[in-house]
């Protein structure tokens, strides 16, 4: 926190700004971002599924949306090619996919505000309490998810996992979310979701929406 007081006053600093301005890459010149409207060929409300493994949902949402664009990541090579091989087949031009770590493009690549609904259904649990270092959600990640919310947008989430589902909303909550009523229908429409369902294993779904009171920290 001192770290981050201590950036902020510097940064305030016009000529500390203008030292920084000469050396750092910017943004708009193709480095660290990713261009939505350039991929899709046309502006429209952006959904993401993260980790959309084989693309039941996703595929699915496309089809009933074909006014948004919807981007399936997914950090798996194998998995992400069986997607793009489902997602293609499927003939949506509002759907494309990307094999990546969903990490780097919502902390760094996506613009501020750019994202209308995250949809994270299932992330790997990583049960083990020395592996929960490698969970998607993290303070850092929640920030991005905040940063890159469009005003009126939505972070739809689902786990099987009790005590994520306590850590999911704690780190939400703690970058500026609230919980929002209404159903998570994404929560039984993926494959993980649908297999859930079947063998009747408690679930956990929320909805979080942008606490108006929490501030932006979008720097674009
Ligand atoms: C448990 S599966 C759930 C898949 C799907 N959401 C479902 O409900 O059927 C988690 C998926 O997230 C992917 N994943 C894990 N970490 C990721 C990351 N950092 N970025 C993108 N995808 C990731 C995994 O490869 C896997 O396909």
């Amino acid at each position: 926190m001192a770290r981050l007081r201590k950036a902020g006053r510097v940064w305030r600093r016009e000529e500390a700004r203008s030292a920084a301005r000469s050396v750092l890459i910017d943004h708009q010149d193709g480095y660290f971002t990713i261009s939505p409207e350039r991929i899709f060929e046309r502006a429209a409300p952006l959904e993401i599924e993260i980790g959309a493994g084989r693309g039941d949902f996703i595929v699915a949402r496309a089809a009933e949306y074909p006014d948004r664009n919807f981007l399936a990541v997914e950090l798996s090579d194998p998995v992400a090619k069986m997607l793009a091989v489902r997602c293609g087949a499927a003939r949506l031009a509002n759907l494309k996919v990307a094999r990546m770590d969903a990490r780097p493009l919502v902390n760094l690549m996506l613009s501020a505000q750019s994202v209308s609904r995250h949809h994270i259904y299932f992330p790997d649990p990583w049960p083990k309490e020395r592996h929960h270092k490698h969970r998607l959600f993290t303070p850092c990640f929640a920030a991005g998810l905040r940063r890159t919310i469009a005003p009126g947008g939505e972070v739809r989430v689902a786990t099987d996992v009790a005590e994520y589902a306590d850590e999911i909303v704690r780190v939400l909550v703690a970058a500026g979310f609230r919980r929002a009523e209404g159903p998570v229908p994404g929560a039984d429409k993926t494959a993980f979701g649908r297999k859930f369902v079947a063998i009747g294993k408690t679930t956990f779904a929320g909805k979080f929406v942008a606490d108006k009171s929490s501030i932006d920290h979008g720097i674009d």
